[in-house]
This record gives structure tokens, sequence and C-alpha cells, in this order.
């Protein structure tokens, strides 16, 4: 059955170019992007992963690990890794799972036949500490990611944990929030100590709370 937000994300042991690993023991008690892509030694995907890695501080910020996913057999994703870091400047430094009996990808429901019957589409997964899925996004093969929003959601997720605010369209860290609907502006205001602006009694913008 397809993964939904909200589920428990499936634990599994795969070996990886870091080792075997166990999903819910390497993770532990960190957030986690979970991310698979179509195949080793292709263009779009080399730079998706030299991205990542070059990101790797700003998920290590965030308290999240990172891991990566294709199909390819583990000797190819090592191949590959120097072509990664000849061409992008940046070697990869996160684990690359070889699933090369599509074990985690059937698990994920990364194979989406009508697409392509046997490469992974690009898949991703954010998993929160309690192992919940907060985020799936699905892209297709000819369209490599934008993990800079992958960043912005999981900022939005990592402080409307923290607070009874959502974040608005095309909100960045640092920008003003939205006030939950469910509070009353009572309960606002004693919340939002720097007050909030009502445009309609649904819609009340305050300034982030934890800057
Ligand atoms: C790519 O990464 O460039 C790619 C991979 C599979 C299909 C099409 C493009």
């Amino acid at each position: 059955m397809a993964i939904r937000l909200g589920d428990t994300a499936p634990n599994f042991t795969a070996d990886t170019t870091q080792g075997s690993i166990t999903f819910h023991d390497w993770k532990g008690d960190s957030w986690a992007v979970l991310f698979s892509h179509p195949k080793d030694f292709t263009p779009v995907c080399t730079t998706e992963l030299g991205t990542v890695a070059k990101l790797k501080p700003e998920f290590d910020k965030r308290q999240v690990k990172v891991i990566g996913l294709s199909v390819d057999p583990l000797d190819s994703h090592e191949k590959w890794e120097g072509d990664i870091a000849e061409t992008q400047g940046q070697a990869v430094n996160f684990p690359m799972i070889a699933d090369a009996h599509r074990k985690v990808s059937d698990l994920y429901d990364m194979i989406h036949p009508n697409a392509n019957d046997t490469l992974t589409v690009r898949s991703v997964f954010v998993i929160d500490p309690a192992h919940k899925v907060r985020l799936i996004l699905t892209y297709p093969a000819s369209t490599g990611r934008n993990f800079d929003e992958l960043l912005r959601v999981i900022d939005s997720l990592q402080l409307t944990d923290g607070y009874k605010v959502a974040t608005p369209a095309n909100w960045t860290d640092g920008d003003d929030v939205i006030v939950a609907p469910a509070l009353s502006d009572e309960e606002a205001g004693e919340r939002f100590p720097k007050g909030f602006t009502t445009l309609k009694p649904y819609l009340r913008i305050t300034p982030q709370p934890n800057k």
C-alpha cells in the first residue's frame, strides 16, 4: 500500500556505501530525508547528488540525516561517486542505498511502472524524529529537484511543530507566519507577544516567533 503523510516510515535493512544499515537505528531520533534517483551514471542524477552533498552542512544544522537510493548495485554507486566528486567539485558525504533487489523501492513505492517499470522515480520522503512521514515528493526523471525547497519545507515543519503557526506561500525562514486558525485572538495575544495583524478573522499574521 502507498505510504501517506503521517504513516510510520517502514523500517528496512539495506547495503549502502557506508555499510549495512537498519533504517530506524541509523536514523535514531533525528529527522531524515530518504530520496531515490533513477540511475547511476546519468546526468541529472549526478548534479542532484553533488547538490545534496554540498548542502550537507544545512541538513546537519537542522538535525536531518540524508540517505539516497537507486536500484544500482554497490560497486556502481562506488564508481559513480568518483565522477560526482570530479564533475560537481564535492564528494558524496552521505550513504547511498544499493537496492538492486528493489526491496526498499517496493516498500516505499518508488517504482512507478507507467513511468518506467525498472527504475525508481525521483521520490523524496521527509521523516521526523518519531519516524513519521511528513513530506512526500515525486519528480519525473527529466527534472532535477530543488533541494533548497526541501530545506524550506523542513524549516516550516520544524517551526510549526514548535509553535501554533502555519507558513504562507513561498515563506522562507525569517518571514512572517500565519497564526493557527484554531487559536482565539486572546490565546494568540498570549502566545505571540510581538502582536498580530488581522487581515480576515481566519488570516492573522505574526512575526516568526522564534526569531
Ligand atoms: C538523468 O539523471 O539524467 C536521467 C536518469 C534517468 C532517466 C532520464 C534522465
